[in-house]
Formats: structure tokens, sequence, C-alpha cells
């Protein structure tokens, strides 16, 4: 007979930009018990679209169901004792599928695509009243970022999607919502649905009534009809229809930032977490208050635990490219034989020789929201070589950094004592002692790094109805596994920031 865990499990979906990906905790102890990982492919048609297939997606996420539960069979684990699974997920990618057939009508419009540029220009002219009438509403500038302008491109563009709205057939969706409608049932009954942290980066949803705005949706001319129904982030919306754990409720649901934060314990209002994924999203918690930055920062919805609690705002610095950086070194320029040798390229030289390296490959996101920015690699001489760039790569994750503390610093009005971390790329220790340097301050890395996972497992497993997880406070505090002190002198970071700042100047204004 399989043995019963220790405590009931909970599993995490963990949907991200290059790789899905199945958790299993014990939700007594919050460790991992197995998982399994599937790396997905991102296309790029044309110069700034990036797009990936939405069925490859969900083969994903099932494959990565199926092999983890083999993995817990192999453990002598009884896959009964999963009572819950919680989905999370790259933000902002856009979906439109059809009801009846299941079918995708087009490829994901990924969060970093630049396509919709025209669109934003146009629609910018078009703002009603003030220029703050969106960010009022959303907290976010309009920008090629947010899903409303990805699904304005795809209304416009695609005939069988316009075919499909006529037809009453079409339905939206961020990468939650086709995954929950998929995996609950699809055309038989699949449920169609969001939480508040993936609605709030539509910029269709208001984020003082949480609901999907009318007036938002009639200036992007969008058909509400098509839009998920907006749920918490933890309750049942409804159970695994086919595979291992068919049945299972699925009662977590969080945008990956916003399940970090979770995971990383900040429940407390000036808690923040920075996470380096293929960009690097600083959240800070600022309780039950909307807090709008003067600073180029968003304001997001950070969580609502239950239909019953309150909405948690956080403010957010967006950066869109850190460890993608990594990955064009890898795959576009070919210096690095696989994305964990930046490392030891890196350490070889301990310093980038004066190279800066700007990563605006999809404009520059927060604090400067600036869509004519292009990549730039300057202060190249004869002496540099591949090392330096390696170097100058992390560099610019952390000087990227800095410029959203110090943004978010402004917009509080507290210093910060310390930067909470996570995320696959603090791994790599040099990135986080040149963190710890261009900062200033100390770098904390929780015991479980996995933080998006277990957020959303939190939330999956405290659902009511489900009841496996207590957030009671005294469960709540993240165990810190390893510090990074700076360094060099606050004078130096100062000096090779201001250098930074003035490449950065550099890289805008280059698309006209
Ligand atoms: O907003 C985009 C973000 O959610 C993507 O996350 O993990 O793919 O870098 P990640």
């Amino acid at each position: 007979p399989k043995k019963a865990a220790e405590g009931p499990l909970v599993g995490a979906v963990v949907q991200g930009t290059d790789c899905s990906r199945f958790l299993v905790f014990n939700s007594k102890t919050a460790e991992l018990v197995t998982h399994y990982q599937v790396e997905l492919t991102q296309e790029f048609p044309k110069e700034g679209w990036v797009e990936q297939d939405p069925k490859e997606i969900l083969q994903s996420v099932y494959e990565c169901i199926e092999k983890t539960c083999e993995k817990l069979d192999k453990l002598n684990i009884d896959i009964a004792n999963i009572k819950a699974i919680g989905v999370s997920n790259q933000r902002e990618t856009t979906i439109v599928w059809d009801k009846l057939t299941g079918e995708p009508l087009y490829n994901a419009v990924v969060w970093l695509d630049l396509r919709t540029q025209a669109t934003v220009e146009n629609l910018s002219k078009k703002i009603p009243g003030n220029n703050n009438f969106v960010k009022s509403k959303t907290g976010l500038p309009l920008s090629t970022y947010f899903s409303a302008v990805k699904l304005r491109w795809i209304l416009d563009n695609v005939r069988k999607v316009q075919k499909a709205v006529e037809d009453g057939r079409a339905l939206f969706g961020t990468i939650d919502s086709w995954l929950i409608w998929s995996l609950t049932g699809g055309v038989n009954g699949g449920v169609h649905c969001t939480d508040v942290t993936n609605a709030s980066r539509t910029m269709l949803f208001n984020i003082h009534s949480l609901e999907w705005d009318k007036e938002l949706c009639e200036f992007f001319e969008i058909p509400m009809e098509i839009l998920p129904k907006v749920w918490s982030s933890s309750e049942i919306y409804g159970q695994m229809k086919t595979g291992s754990l068919e049945g299972v409720p699925i009662s977590g649901c969080l945008g990956d930032q916003s399940a970090a934060l979770i995971g990383q314990m900040c429940f407390q209002e000036g808690q923040a977490k920075n996470t380096y994924g293929t960009g690097c999203f600083l959240l800070c918690n600022t309780g039950r208050h909307c807090v709008f930055s003067e600073h180029g920062l968003l304001t997001t919805v950070a969580y609502k635990l239950g239909r019953d609690k309150p909405v948690i705002y956080a403010l957010e610095g967006s950066v869109a490219i850190a460890g993608a950086a990594v990955h064009w070194l890898k795959d576009n320029l070919g210096i690095l034989e696989t994305s964990e040798e930046i490392e030891i390229l890196a350490k070889e030289v301990g310093t980038s020789y004066g190279c800066y390296f700007i990563p605006a490959f999809s404009g520059l996101y927060a604090p400067y929201w600036e869509p004519s920015a292009r990549g730039i690699i300057c202060g190249l001489t004869q002496f540099t070589n591949k090392c330096h760039i390696a170097f100058a790569a992390l560099e610019a994750i952390c000087f990227q950094t800095r410029e959203i503390l110090d943004a978010m610093i402004r917009d509080c009005g507290i210093p910060f004592n310390h930067l909470q971390v996570d995320g696959k790329m603090t791994n790599n220790k040099i990135l986080m002692q040149l963190q710890a340097d261009i900062l200033h301050i100390p770098i904390v890395k929780p015991c479980i790094i996995e933080t998006t996972a277990l957020g959303v497992a939190m939330a999956a497993g405290a659902a009511e109805g489900v009841g496996v997880w207590s957030l009671e406070p005294e469960n709540l505090s993240a165990i810190v596994m390893e510090r990074f002190e700076p360094q060099i002198k606050a004078t130096e970071s100062e000096i090779r920031y201001a250098t930074w700042k003035r490449a950065v100047m550099r890289s805008m204004g280059w698309v006209t």
C-alpha cells in the first residue's frame, strides 16, 4: 500500500514565460516533496513580436502534472494526498479561443511583445478627459505590456477572432483563465474565470471596484461578453476533469509575482520582494491602500485570499529583461553554452571593465516606460571580451533593480534595510553579491526559493472548502537561508550607477 504523506499535499502549477512546472508541497511543513518541469518554445515571427502556442502551454502543464504524479508514486506516496491545486502564471499574456471547439484562435501574444506600439500611440491620442483616465482606474500606464492593447490588436487583425466574436463563440483570457478553463473540462463545462491579480494586469479592470470597467472596455472597444468572471485568489473555481488528479479542486489562482510575494511571506505593509525570472519584478505590499506612484511604478492588486477577505495592493517595479538577457547571450550571441555558465565567465574577470549592457529589447519598462529605447552595449575597447560582457549583463540586472528600488523609496518615503529575493537566478552567487554591492544593502534569500509555487499552494490549500493550509501569523515567516552583505564602498557603487544611467540615456529614442 502507498503511504500517506505526513500532511495533506497541495500541488502548484507555475506557468512561466520559459517553462511550465508542477510542484507538490506538504501543507503542514511547507516542504517541497517533488516537482517536474518542461521547457517551452517562444516564437519571434517578426522583429519585436513574441508568441507562444497555447496548446503547447496546456500540454506542458498536463505533462508536468502526470510526471510529478509518477515521481510521487516512485516515492511511494499516495497521490490521493493531493487535496488542492493552485495555478500561478506569467501575467498579461493574451489568448482568445473558441468555446465550442476549445481551439485557440491565435497564438498567445506574450507580455514582452511590442507589436502594439502603434495601437498604444493611437489610443493615447484618444484618452478622454485628463491623461489620468486609464491610470486612475487601473494603476497602469498605457503600454504595450498589458493585455487590453494585445486583445485590441488581435480583434483588429485576426479574422477568425472577429468571426468568433460575432458568433458569440470567443473567450478571452490570460494564461490562468486558459489553463483553468481547460483543466476544469474545456468544451465540457470548463470554468471561464480569472482572479483579481491577473485581472489587474489586463488594463480593463477597475482596481477600486474590483470589476471589469465599462468605460475602459468602451475605450479599448472590447466586447465585455468575452471576458472571464473575476474571483478572489483563493476559492474553489472547479475540479480537475481528467488525468491522475481528476476531481481535485483548483482553489488558488495568482499572477506569478503576487504568488511570489505571498511565498516570501510579505503579508505586512512595507514588506517587499524581488523575483529574478525572464524579467525582474519588485513588489512592495501597501496593504489596503492603493498607492499611486509618482516615479514610474505600477499600482497593482497583490492578492485577495478569499471571497470575503480584503483586497491587498502592491506597488510594483517591472523590468522586462533580466534572465532573458542571459538567454540572449546564449541563444543569439552564442557566448554561453548554458545559462549557468554566465557565473563562471563573470567570475573569471570580476569586472565589466567599463562595459555597460542596456538590455532594452522591449523598450524600457519601469521606471522609464520608454518604448523607443533599444538595447545597447557600450564602453567597449579592444580589451573587452565575452567575460566582460557576461559580467555587464549581470550588472544590468542589478542596476535595473536599483532603479526600481530607488523609485519605491521615493514613493513610499521609507528606506529599505534589506531586500528579499527569489527566482532561479538567485542561485547565481556573483549576481547576488553584485546586487548587494549596487544597492548597498544586504540581500536576503529564503530557504525555499520556489516562492511562486509556495505562494499559490498556500492560497489553494487555505481556500474555503479545502482548509489544509493555515495562514495563521505564526506560520507566516520566511526562513532565511543566505545573506549577501555589501562588500564595496558606497561611493564606488554610486560611480558605477551614475555611468549606468548615462548609458540608459543613450539607449533612449533609438526607434523614432
Ligand atoms: O509580467 C510578466 C511576468 O509575470 C512574467 O514572469 O516568471 O515569466 O519572468 P516570468
